[in-house]
């Protein structure tokens, strides 16, 4: 790849790495899973077949889905003995702290899937966690409004069997309809893997040490966590949230923005590497359009989204700086319009990203050549200082 600066110090410690799982062209604004344009495979591939495809290299046969599907089932339910640790958590936790957590705790319930010697426990492992992070999230939103815990259904899909877990309550079961579960399945197809983002780096960082799939993927969670990366869905919906609740002109908060006013910036704008638009971020808008149309429902931060957008396409500040929508700017709307309260945004997005955390994970530790991740530095400390007795410093 031209362009890009690998510093190499001899010892093939490099600031880069290779990778056959996602493709991404900033300056194109193409992205493909093993090989697929993200636009194929919007509304016509599953979360489940997207994960299977992301992991394991191609879409997945019928036999393979049905057989993935079955691992799912089985593995939704979590150690009755973790369920407890759920009512240690002070109701305030925030949601990631209790995915980061529980799913480290992971290792310790499910010891039999840390130890991966075949296609058939890697298969397994993957289940186990994209099945129990579901579960493990829903518990945590249960947690933090005072419900009773649900537990996992067998006949469910994977969404619809998320959403019964989250908004289920004893006695009266919660259906997801068609048109909700497929705008789930497409938010988090379309959060499935994204080259070497800051989490998916994390997670090779810590699994190039050995470091266990459950371990490696907890430390995801934490880099994903941040405002200027997984968090950024929820700044996105708040920043729409106060620019609606203040009635604040659009122009005005964009020359906020421009001025830099106490830092604010202008969230789910701006990509370390698609210097042109997200296709995610295309794909989500229409998304959005669609839902609230089939739900009869309106959304007035989406129409300040709209609003945001055009005159951010339309200044040269942004223009110049190619600052455009990332998937962050109307996902947040999206899961709005499905009912996933915003405390639980940056939890929607770990889950789309954990086949993508998988199969980064199981890339590196299936590479015969596999090193452990050293990156080098440019010192620029001092040197050379004497050490001084306590009473002459
Ligand atoms: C994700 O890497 C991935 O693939 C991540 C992700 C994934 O799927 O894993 O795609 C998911 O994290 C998407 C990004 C979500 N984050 C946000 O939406 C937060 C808001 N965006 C920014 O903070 C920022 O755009 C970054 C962090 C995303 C990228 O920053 P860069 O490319 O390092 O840009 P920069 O910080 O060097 O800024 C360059 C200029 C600066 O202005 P000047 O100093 O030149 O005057 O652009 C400005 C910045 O102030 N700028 C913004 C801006 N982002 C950059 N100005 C206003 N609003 C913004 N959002």
């Amino acid at each position: 790849i031209t362009g890009y600066i690998t510093l190499d110090d001899g010892y093939g410690n490099t600031g880069s790495c290779r990778s056959a799982i996602t493709y991404i062209d900033g300056d194109a604004g193409i992205l493909r899973y093993r090989g697929i344009p993200i636009e194929d495979i919007a509304g016509r591939s599953s979360f489940v077949e997207t994960a299977w495809l992301v992991i394991f290299g191609e879409l997945p046969n019928v036999e393979q889905r049905d057989h993935f599907a079955g691992l799912l089932s089985e593995s939704a339910m979590i150690d009755e003995v973790m369920r407890k640790h759920f009512n240690a958590f002070p109701q305030t936790a925030p949601p990631m702290a209790i995915l980061s957590a529980m799913i480290n705790t992971l290792s310790a319930h499910d010891a039999g899937v840390t130890d991966i010697r075949d296609d058939a426990d890697m298969e397994r492992a993957a289940a186990v966690l994209i099945s129990k992070v579901r579960t493990i999230a829903a518990a945590a939103y249960k947690a933090s409004i005072g419900e009773p815990l649900v537990y996992p259904r067998y006949d469910l899909k994977y969404a619809e069997n998320f959403l019964h877990m989250m908004f289920s309550v004893p006695y009266r079961q919660y259906e997801a309809t068609p048109e909700v579960a497929a705008a789930l399945n497409l938010f988090l197809m379309l959060h499935a893997d994204h080259e070497q983002n800051c989490s998916t780096s994390t997670v090779r960082m810590v699994g190039s040490s050995k470091a266990n799939l459950f371990a490696s993927c907890a430390a995801g969670v934490c880099a994903l966590w941040g405002p200027l990366h997984g968090g950024a869905n929820v700044a996105a919906v708040q920043m729409l949230q106060q620019i609606h609740d203040s009635g604040m002109p659009v122009d005005e908060f964009v020359r906020k923005v421009k001025n830099k006013d106490d830092g604010v910036k202008l969230m789910g704008f701006g990509h370390r590497v698609y210097k042109n638009f997200d296709p995610r971020s295309r794909i989500l808008k229409k998304a959005v359009d669609d839902v609230l149309a089939q739900l009869e429902k309106t959304d007035p931060l989406l129409d300040i989204a709209r609003e945001l957008e055009t005159a951010a396409l339309e200044d040269d500040y942004f223009v110049d700086r190619k600052l455009y929508p990332n998937v962050d700017f109307y996902s947040g709307i999206l899961l709005r319009a499905i009912g996933i309260p915003l405390e639980m945004f940056t939890v929607m997005f770990a889950i789309g990203r954990m086949p993508g955390w998988i199969a980064n994970w199981k890339e590196i530790n299936e590479d015969p050549k596999g090193r452990i991740y050293r990156p080098r530095q440019v010192y620029v400390g001092p040197t050379d200082v004497k050490w001084r007795p306590r009473d002459e410093r």
